[in-house]
């Protein structure tokens, strides 16, 4: 029987790779596999799709050879840039990468943005295997009438701006507004709500930047609306980070008991852990609460609460019609069942007063490069189990494989499986044979085109900087945000 990955890797497809035709496929099977060539891999991206799918190649084969190239000067994607500050133990995961960039059998290649810098075609031709991992960068726009009113922002921005991405260090978002409204009800739009009801003092020692930390300070926000179209069954949030919003300092939930009514029995039926989200949910809602809570909730000087079936219509402006000032919300109700339940406008609106509006609506991938496929619909590149269909030698991992939904763990799951199905291509002989010059060709290409691939030793030193301008603040890192600054620090 023909290898399972001749029914989507085409003849056509094939030929236009320029393998030499008169070789057999089980003869580059046999090639690799007397292990004399060195698999020259290479990985889009250095966030845990990147780095998990390198960290499975490298221990799955003696003598792989895998390089990461990455658009920022630095290396971990959304763990650095993405994972809430005060969730420190998460970036634990830093560790495992660390240890496998500092293999002798990786290379690490930051400020190279694949696309632009170096096209992908050209990383093919330079290596046996290309992983694209370069997760989801954009935001999912809400469509609709004044998003694009100073005051409104999207969660990825905003995200970005406390977690000292360069491109968002400018953000400085307005607080002197006493209502936020998030859209959305997933675990970002909770970080979110979390990190501008915090007490800044609670958050001095963490590795936010001291310009947001600067801005919390100041901030008079006082309530924050976490809104979903759907109803509480729906919501795409999860029990540790609800927990953690109920139990945050100087603040009290405002959960409207009508929302929950006729739920106790239907979630009987539910997974264990939906279930438990439920009643701690309905628990927080329905109960009343023992004296100490009813006291700190009286005491509380800022406030949360989640608002149901209702979905964003038009972001409505201040008088002056310069900035934001309440978003028109309409009113939805529920058809349908399952996981196919949708929301539908009902034709009533509600005006909800507010002066700023953070869209978490979830992220979405970008097209890397006219040569790979993409499913705009989807936001993901086309694949099966990680191969991408119709491009032989190319696979993909992470958010830009399965899309913008999973935690670290599930892309973990996801890399490796991309991994697996590449050794097994290469090990039957179904990746191109004879040797390719891997990084060489392409540091002489960055070379000829005047860009600087940052090293991870360079990364290291640039660590070392962030943790000493840390330090004299008692934080563990102070993150440098400038590019400009972090290369002339490593001498360019
Ligand atoms: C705000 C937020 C908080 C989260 N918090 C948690 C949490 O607490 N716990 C948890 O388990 N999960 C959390 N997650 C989920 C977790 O971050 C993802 O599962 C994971 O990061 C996805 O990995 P990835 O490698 O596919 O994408 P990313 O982490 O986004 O990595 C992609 C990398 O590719 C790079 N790249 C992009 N384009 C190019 C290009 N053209 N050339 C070269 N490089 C490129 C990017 O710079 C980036 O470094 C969070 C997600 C978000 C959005
Ligand atoms: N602490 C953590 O572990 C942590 C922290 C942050 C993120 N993450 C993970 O990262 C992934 C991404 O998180 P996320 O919060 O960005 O996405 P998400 O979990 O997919 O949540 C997106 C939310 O936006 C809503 N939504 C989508 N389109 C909408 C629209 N047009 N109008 C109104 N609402 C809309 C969704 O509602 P519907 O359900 O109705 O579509 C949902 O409530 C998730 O898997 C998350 O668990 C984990």
């Amino acid at each position: 029987m023909a290898p399972r990955c001749w029914r989507w890797w085409p003849w056509s497809s094939w030929t236009r790779t320029r393998l030499p035709p008169s070789r057999s496929i089980q003869n580059f099977g046999q090639h690799f596999s007397t292990q004399e060539q060195t698999p020259q891999i290479c990985v889009v991206g250095s966030g845990p799709a990147g780095f998990y799918t390198a960290q499975h190649l490298l221990k799955h084969h003696s003598r792989a050879h895998v390089d990461i190239y990455e658009k920022q000067l630095v290396p971990f994607g959304l763990v650095r840039f993405g994972v809430a500050p005060d969730h420190p133990e998460v970036k634990n995961v830093i560790n495992t990468f660390t240890q496998t960039a500092r293999s002798d059998r990786c290379a690490f290649y930051g400020n190279v943005e694949v696309g632009r810098d170096v096209t992908v075609q050209e990383l093919r031709d330079a290596y046996h295997a290309v992983v694209l991992s370069y997760g989801a960068e954009d935001h999912q726009a809400l469509d609709i009438p004044g998003e694009e009113l100073p005051g409104v922002f999207s969660a990825r921005a905003f995200v970005g701006w406390y977690n000292g991405l360069p491109e968002n260090r400018e953000l400085a978002p307005d607080l002197s507004c006493d209502t936020a409204v998030i859209l959305g009800q997933g675990n970002v739009a909770l970080d979110v709500a979390r990190i501008l009801l915090t007490p800044p003092d609670h958050l001095e020692k963490t590795d936010i930047t001291e310009a947001a930390l600067g801005a919390l300070r100041q901030s008079r926000v006082k309530t924050v609306w976490i809104v979903g179209r759907r109803g509480p069954l729906q919501v795409a949030f999860t029990i540790k980070e609800l927990r953690e919003m109920i139990q945050l300092p100087g603040t009290r939930p405002m959960l409207d008991p009508v929302d929950f009514l006729g739920l106790q029995d239907r979630i009987k039926e539910a997974a264990r852990p939906r279930k438990r989200l439920m009643e701690l949910l309905l628990r927080t809602a329905t109960e009343k609460p023992g004296v100490e809570e009813a006291a700190r909730r009286a005491s509380a000087s800022r406030a949360w609460g989640l608002r149901f079936f209702r979905s964003p219509q038009q972001v409505l402006p201040s008088p002056d019609g310069w900035r934001v000032a309440g978003i028109r919300l309409a009113v939805t109700r529920l058809e349908g069942i399952g996981e196919a339940t949708r929301a539908v406008p009902t034709g009533d609106v509600e005006d909800l007063p507010c002066g700023l509006v953070l869209s978490s609506v979830g992220y979405k991938s970008r097209p890397i490069d006219p040569s790979v496929p993409f499913d705009p619909k989807l936001g993901v590149i086309p694949n099966m189990e990680g191969r991408v269909v119709d491009v032989p030698g190319l696979y993909c991992s992470g958010w830009v494989k399965r899309g913008p939904t999973g935690v670290i763990t599930t892309t973990m799951t996801d890399s490796f499986l991309t991994g697996q199905i590449l050794l097994q291509d290469l090990r039957a002989g179904h990746l191109p044979s004879g040797p390719r010059p891997g990084s060489v060709a392409i540091k002489a290409l960055l070379d000829s085109r005047g860009v600087w691939p940052v090293s991870f030793s360079d990364w290291e030193k640039l660590d070392a900087e962030e943790v000493s301008r840390g330090q004299a603040l008692g934080k563990p890192r102070e993150k440098l945000l400038d590019p400009q600054e972090m290369l002339q620090l490593l001498g360019h």
